[in-house]
């Protein structure tokens, strides 16, 4: 495919909690020069603002629940209605049902976007377990560290803007263990959706993320 053609693509991220997803959206946006749409951040900073929607999201996010469908799915159309977006973009973090999956469906019909591709990020629990419990996340610009498998320089310091780092309410293990039992219910039977249109792109997660991106962007 063309560069040109690639700065147009519309992509949808899917994978368990801690593949990944996050961190590869983040380079494949910069990469291919599309819009990163992560329903997980839209959402921490409507909380962090304390907007109508961040209080009525706030306890389902730090439970590891889902958010209702009619508040998560309102939020993703206004998004990708933005001119940015319709230029191409990449869903990180929706859907994340089936049916989110048929709503979005119904988004793209109406946009004429049939060309759309999956990717499907998987990794297994243990890795899941290690990355989640180590992330931090800076509390100004949102960047996001691991512990040991990307440590900021300076101690609970971000590297780009050196605010103080966070570790998010719902990477507790016990709420992790929570929002893979979540994932498994709710958002597997996705993968499975996407499999019968044939749109799945399936990429192992459990390798270091310059391997992972490398593959990704040479199966596009
Ligand atoms: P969301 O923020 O989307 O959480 P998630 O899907 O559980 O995914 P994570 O952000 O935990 O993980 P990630 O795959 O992005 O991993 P990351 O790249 O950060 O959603 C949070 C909540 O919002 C939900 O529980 C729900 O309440 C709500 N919500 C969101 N969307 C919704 C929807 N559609 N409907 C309803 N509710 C919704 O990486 C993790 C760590 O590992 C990082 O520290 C990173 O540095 C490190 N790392 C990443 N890749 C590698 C690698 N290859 N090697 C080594 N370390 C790595």
């Amino acid at each position: 495919m063309e560069k040109t053609q690639m700065a147009m693509l519309k992509l949808v991220l899917l994978g368990p909690p801690g593949a990944g997803k996050g961190t590869q959206a983040k380079s494949l946006s910069e990469e291919l020069g599309l819009a990163h749409i992560s329903t997980g951040d839209i959402l921490r900073q409507a909380i962090q603002q304390d907007s109508e929607l961040g209080k009525e999201a706030k306890r389902y996010v730090d439970n590891g629940e889902l958010v209702p469908d009619g508040l998560v799915t309102k939020m993703v159309i206004e998004r990708l209605e933005r001119p940015d977006a319709k230029r191409g973009f990449i869903l990180d973090g929706f859907p994340r049902n089936i049916k989110q999956a048929q709503d979005l469906d119904g988004f793209f019909a109406q946009e004429g976007y049939s060309d759309y591709k999956v990717i499907y990020l998987d990794a297994t629990e243990k890795t899941i377990i290690q990355r989640l419990g180590g992330r931090m996340i800076c509390k100004k610009c949102q960047a996001v560290f691991h512990l040991t498998n990307i440590p900021p320089k300076e101690d609970s310091r971000c590297d780009f803007c050196k605010s103080e780092l966070y570790q998010r309410q719902d990477d507790r293990e016990e709420t992790v263990r929570y929002r893979l039992s979540v994932y498994a219910q709710a958002t597997k039977p996705v993968v499975e959706y996407y499999a019968r249109q044939g749109r799945i792109m399936e990429f192992d997660a459990d390798r270091e993320s310059s391997v992972v991106l490398k593959e990704m962007l040479q199966g596009l």
